[in-house]
């Protein structure tokens, strides 16, 4: 099996959940900056479900700003991201497992009505041929 393949069915397949995670190496919510808490709430718990991430790091002054999250998952920070840049800011996620993407797009209306604004897309490829996306033309 190659690496992507074997990625592809760890994030897709094997984990159901945060829970599942097979290291310690990741924060979880508890440990996000107390100011970004009320818009981790906003979230949909199906997208914060599958977060696999590694905390967030972010500045505070995003208003405006063009945001590539690689590795996006299910979405959850390029939603947290996307109320920090505001509707004349836009947020592209990029990831190569199917079933992560599915979440992440099956959630940006639902996130696009409680926010007021749609600014946020995602594309299935992989970091290595970014190349090969149409990241110029992305709008949300
Ligand atoms: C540690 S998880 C983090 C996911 C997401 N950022 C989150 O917060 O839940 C890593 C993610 O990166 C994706 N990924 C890993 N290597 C990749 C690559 N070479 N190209 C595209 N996506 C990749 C995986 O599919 C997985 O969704």
């Amino acid at each position: 099996m190659s690496t992507h393949a074997a990625v592809q069915a760890y994030y897709g397949q094997e984990l159901g959940g945060s829970a599942d995670l097979k290291t310690n190496a990741c924060c979880d919510a508890e440990a996000l900056p107390a100011w970004l808490k009320p818009l981790l709430e906003r979230i949909h718990p199906e997208v914060s479900k599958r977060y696999y991430g590694c905390g967030l790091v972010c500045p505070p002054l995003l208003e405006g700003c063009r945001v590539l999250d690689l590795g996006c998952g299910s979405g959850r920070d390029a939603y947290l991201l996307s109320q920090l840049v505001g509707p004349r800011g836009q947020v592209v996620g990029v990831d190569m497992t199917r079933e992560q993407l599915a979440i992440a797009k099956g959630y940006a209306e639902y996130h696009a009505d409680l926010f007021g604004y749609a600014n946020v897309s995602f594309l299935e490829g992989t970091i290595e041929q970014l190349q090969e996306l149409p990241l110029g033309a992305c709008r949300a």
